[in-house]
């Protein structure tokens, strides 16, 4: 029996496909789902099994549509700050987790579940989704780091007036301000997310789990350290077995075997 009560893991070649299912109060994320989230993120996801893992709602309706407006609606300022820094903490897992994490994003994507979505290292959305940040409609901010990482995606303007006017935008204009990767059809959705593991798959694991890093590392430094930090990271590649192996491959005009060593 599966230790969640919420969420959904199922594996197969390699892809975690990990949903939240709670489509009745379309996926909200309470408390239990982040303790969910923070568990499968730091225990099942971690294992070798796993090479990518594609995050998405259950339900025809919504990807997650924020926060849980019931839970905040009984927050006082302690326990309001106490929660947006749980929230960070396990945001910052996901947007640094070594294995690619891709949002298939299948509906309403609001305010907490934007969120979500932006700490993924990679977003596809279906033609239906619609992302906003509508805290201040609510007579909040965005406390899971959207004031942060959404102008840091799609600059500071963009960020601007979605989080002061809190409406939301369709999948097609996401996907014009660089919010998502691509867009797809409803029934497209998860194979093409597969589809975009299955190819990520295909490299050498320790390179994309050094990118993972160089990226999100160095967009918070100088571009002379940034570009240090990467030369670093380079360094360490060329020390793997499967360096040796791909550049290999490719003289030898064959396809790379790579062990993630
Ligand atoms: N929290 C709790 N319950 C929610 C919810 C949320 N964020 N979003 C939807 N639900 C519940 C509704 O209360 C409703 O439950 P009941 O049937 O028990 O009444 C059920 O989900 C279905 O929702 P609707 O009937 O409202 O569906 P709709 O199709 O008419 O509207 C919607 C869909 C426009 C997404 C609307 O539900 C909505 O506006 N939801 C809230 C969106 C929002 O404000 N999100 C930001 C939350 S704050 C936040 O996320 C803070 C943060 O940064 C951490």
């Amino acid at each position: 029996m599966s230790e969640f009560k919420i969420l959904k893991i199922e594996v197969e070649n390699q892809i975690a496909l990990l949903t939240i299912s709670q489509p009745k109060v379309l996926n909200a994320l309470n408390e239990t789902t982040m303790e969910e989230l923070e568990s499968a993120f730091c225990n099942r996801l971690k294992e070798a099994d796993v090479g990518a893992i594609i995050l998405t709602g259950a339900g025809e309706k919504a990807f997650v549509a924020g926060a849980d407006i019931k839970e905040l609606a009984q927050l006082n300022p302690l326990d309001a700050r106490l929660k947006a820094l749980r929230g960070h903490a396990l945001l910052e897992v996901i947007e640094g987790f070594p294995k690619p994490v891709i949002a298939a994003i299948n509906g309403y994507c609001l305010g907490g579940g934007c969120e979500l979505a932006l700490a993924c290292h990679l977003r596809i959305a279906s033609e239906n989704a619609q992302f906003g940040l509508p805290e201040v409609k609510l007579g909040l901010i965005p406390g899971y780091g959207g004031t942060q990482r959404l102008p840091r995606l799609v600059g500071k303007g963009r960020a601007m007036e979605m989080i002061l006017s809190g409406e939301s935008i369709s999948a097609q204009e996401a996907a014009r301000i660089g919010l998502v990767n691509r867009v797809v059809s409803r029934e497209n959705l998860i194979p093409k997310c597969r589809e975009l593991a299955e190819r990520i798959l295909r490299n050498a694991p320790l390179a994309v789990r050094y990118s993972i890093e160089a990226v999100n590392t160095g967009l918070e430094m100088s571009l002379q350290e940034a570009t240090r930090l990467e030369a670093s990271f380079f360094g360490l590649s060329c020390a793997t077995e499967d360096m040796r192996e791909g550049t290999r491959a490719f003289t030898e005009k064959r396809k790379p075997q790579f062990k993630g060593r």
